[in-house]
């Protein structure tokens, strides 16, 4: 299923794939001269799903499918480039343009070399459409989130089509192409998924930075189009964000807060509870059922194998088991400003304000004998 094909900007048309998660977004660009004559472009053209809605959205708009002229393809992924060796069977005067880097994994579709055009090999980023006296610009998004990944700049709409740059999943809910505020939270995450590093975003955001004119739209390859405000207000956005390994790394810097929360209160048990002390470091170096959790030598712990949020969990387990039940109270409060004053978030079993509501207290005490 897909909506109807929809002008975006001067001659720039969409068509949206229908998935409410996370859709494809395919773009048409006509550059039409002053004689009406035309050369079509397609960027990223889907999947073989897309390709009946595709036939007949091109069938209205341009003759056919026999009248592209050009596929651009931002990357290779199956999303954006399935489609090609259809449409090149039923367009026999199509060429793609891409990267080189794109180009060495999408041949293996099957699609002769002499149907390529290496963006590599023009002169200049920015080019003349001779026929019809458009200007357009290949823009490279290098790890964003392919090494070869390339955008497209229509001078005449002043659309950037930005590949799967500042992509999203939907969190906007109800229908309608264009980003709002609500869009965000489903950039953020596609980014946090898909993109390598902070660097990488930001070196694409200073390239779009120095486009002259400046883009009014980003028209990505997943989720809603940005324009106006939003435009300026996303870039900056991500590129100061973590992802990818930014964030494994900023996982490291959260294990380094743990250990020093965790060895100070280890410190103050010893010198308060010494036996529960004893017995807490002892249950934490047997191995359970499948490793020790954590590495700890001598009285300190060097190391934790799970992320610190599931070795918290393990460790308060560990602990409540080591003392008795009337000293589970104290010591929770004791846990829980030792790890505060290092900027750890205790487990959520601490963090939870005192039910007042006697049925969640007999819940909670049936779900401790459960899970022990
Ligand atoms: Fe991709
Ligand atoms: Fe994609």
């Amino acid at each position: 299923m897909h909506g109807e094909l929809q002008e975006i900007g001067e001659e720039f048309y969409l068509l949206r794939s229908e998935e409410e998660d996370f859709h494809r977004n395919i773009y048409i660009k006509r550059f039409v001269g002053p004689d009406g004559d035309s050369l079509n472009m397609i960027m990223d053209p889907g999947t073989p799903l897309d390709y009946p809605a595709l036939s007949k959205a091109l069938k209205d708009l341009i003759g056919g499918i026999r009248n592209l002229h050009i596929i651009f393809l931002s990357h290779q992924d199956p999303d954006v480039s399935s489609n090609v060796g259809a449409i090149l069977a039923s367009a026999p005067r199509a060429l793609v343009f891409t990267s080189i880097d794109t180009w060495r994994l999408v041949k293996m579709y099957g699609i002769p070399e002499n149907k390529f055009k290496p963006i590599e090999s023009f002169k200049r980023e920015l080019l003349k459409v001779k026929r019809t006296g458009h200007w357009i610009q290949f823009v490279p998004a290098r790890y964003c989130h392919f090494r070869g990944a390339m955008m497209l700049y229509d001078h005449e709409s002043r659309i950037l089509f930005s590949g799967d740059f500042m992509a999203g999943v939907n969190t906007r809910k109800g229908p309608g192409i264009y980003a709002t505020e609500e869009s965000w939270e489903g950039i953020s995450l596609f980014h946090q998924i898909y993109m390598p590093s902070k660097k990488a975003i930001q070196r694409t955001v200073d390239r779009i930075g120095m486009l002259n004119p400046l883009p009014q739209v980003i028209a990505p390859q997943h989720g809603d189009v940005v324009k106006g405000e939003l435009v300026d207000e996303f870039l900056h956005r991500l590129s100061s964000m973590d992802v990818g390994l930014d964030t494994e790394e900023s996982i490291e810097a959260e294990k380094e807060n743990l250990y020093v929360a965790l060895n100070s209160f280890l410190d103050m048990l010893k010198l308060t509870y010494p036996a529960v002390h004893s017995k807490l470091i002892s249950t934490l170096t047997t191995a359970g059922e499948f490793t020790t959790v954590f590495k700890i030598v001598g009285d300190n712990v060097l190391e934790v194998k799970l992320l610190p949020k599931t070795a918290l969990e393990h460790f308060w387990k560990a602990m409540k088991s080591s003392a008795e039940a009337d000293l589970h109270e104290e010591l929770a409060g004791l846990f829980v400003n030792s790890l505060r004053s290092f900027g750890v978030e205790p487990p959520p079993e601490l963090s939870r304000p005192a039910p007042e509501d006697k049925t969640l207290t007999t819940e909670m005490v049936n779900l401790d004998k459960i899970f022990g």
